[in-house]
């Protein structure tokens, strides 16, 4: 198979690991007799450097004549005082809603081997972590309007709006719940429906989609209650399906209990055009260029992109058994460092990774 890949390394951290997770790609091409044909697009702070887009049309129409899209990170503090519309992450927020990426896969899995590196107790643990957040991402307060700034009594005052039609929920419930009946049949839809009226929409549409899947045992939970319940015991969730930004929030706590921001990935897709593939950390500017990022999530954000826009499953576990021997080994980037255990850095990472394809 012939592979067009358009890689967005963008900011910080971003092109330490997307140099790592090509490096996998190419072994695992070489290894199962693939072709990948890469292309290259600016997006995020390096893009305003080059252009003063965050997302220019070139990367636009770059992502959308690729099979895939190979995403590391945008954002850092060079361009944070910029208005909110120039800034890097309207880039990504740009390219999601461009190629109607509605539904972002975010797969908190604790590999056995961290289980020392997750916060929280080994009983809690023992059984493992495995819970896939469903975040809907084209839509709710990330992308509703109004948003501005006016003045209201004197005072200045600033303003978002969250909205979702029932259309967006129906789509992205119909997702969650394809996905919970390929693994334990379990869905919770988390909202705060005791307080917003586009919760109260969420849950009845949620409701009604829930009867085209009699199998799926669903369940709602608000979204404080959620947070809580994460780490209190992980393993009553299968699948999580929810807003944007609750879907983001909860996933960068989904996943710290998995050992690391540093391990997850992520697959953004949408009806039917390119997916776009991603580790959910940012572009890490604290250790940017310093040869520390673990490139764990945005290999297995490769994985992903194999198994999802390529049905090439064979590919895709190829890299994640590489990823799990790797650290079997007892090879440790710094976020997941542990007592006894050989600290690397990013490219040895990726190299170790590369080898034991
Ligand atoms: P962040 O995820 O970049 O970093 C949070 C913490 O996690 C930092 O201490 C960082 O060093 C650590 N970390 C993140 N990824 C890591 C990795 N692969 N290996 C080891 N440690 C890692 O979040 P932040 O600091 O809140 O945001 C920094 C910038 O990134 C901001 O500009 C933000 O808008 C942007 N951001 C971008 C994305 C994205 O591109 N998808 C996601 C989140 C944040
Ligand atoms: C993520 C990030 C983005 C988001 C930002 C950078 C726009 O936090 O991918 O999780 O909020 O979606
Ligand atoms: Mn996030």
């Amino acid at each position: 198979m012939n592979m067009k890949i358009c890689l967005m390394p963008g900011d910080g951290i971003g092109p330490e690991i997307v140099e790592q997770a090509v490096a996998v790609l190419d072994k695992v091409a070489a290894k199962f007799g693939h072709t990948v044909e890469y292309s290259n697009a600016l997006i995020g702070g390096v893009a305003i450097d080059a252009t003063g887009n965050p997302l220019p049309d070139e990367t636009v129409a770059a992502c959308k004549a690729a099979d895939a899209v190979l995403l590391g990170a945008v954002g850092g503090p060079k361009w944070d005082t910029l208005p909110g519309d120039r800034r890097p992450e309207k880039g990504l927020l740009g390219i999601r809603k461009a190629l109607g990426l509605f539904a972002n896969l975010r797969p908190a899995k604790l590999f056995p081997e961290l289980a020392q590196a997750c916060f929280l107790r080994p009983d809690i643990v023992k059984d493992g972590i495995d819970v896939m957040v469903v975040r809907e991402l084209t839509g709710c307060i990330y992308f509703g309007q109004p948003v501005g700034r006016e003045m209201r009594d004197g005072k200045m005052t600033a303003f978002n709006t969250m909205v979702y039609d029932e259309e967006e929920v129906r789509r992205i419930a119909r997702l969650a719940f394809d996905a919970a009946m390929k693994r334990e049949k379990r869905l919770c839809s988390v909202d705060k429906a005791n307080v917003l009226e586009v919760s109260r929409l969420w849950r009845e549409v949620v409701e009604e989609v829930a009867k085209e899947y009699p199998e799926v045992e669903l369940t709602h939970m608000y979204v404080d209650n959620a947070a809580m319940q994460l780490v209190r015991n992980p393993n009553q969730f299968d699948v999580i399906v929810t807003g944007n930004l609750f879907g983001d929030i909860l996933s960068d706590e989904a996943a710290v209990i998995t050992g690391s921001i540093g391990m997850l990935p992520s697959a953004s897709l949408g009806a039917g055009g390119p997916g776009l593939y991603e580790p959910i950390h940012g572009s890490a500017p604290d250790i940017a260029g310093q040869n520390k990022a673990n490139p764990l999530a945005t290999i297995l954000s490769v994985a992903m992109m194999l198994r999802y826009a390529f049905s090439l499953n064979d590919e895709a576990q190829a890299i994640e058994n590489a990823v799990q021997r790797v650290l079997q080994e007892g090879y440790r980037t710094g976020d997941i460092m542990e007592e006894g255990k050989s600290l690397v850095g990013c490219n040895t990472m990726g190299n170790l990774v590369a080898e034991r394809i």
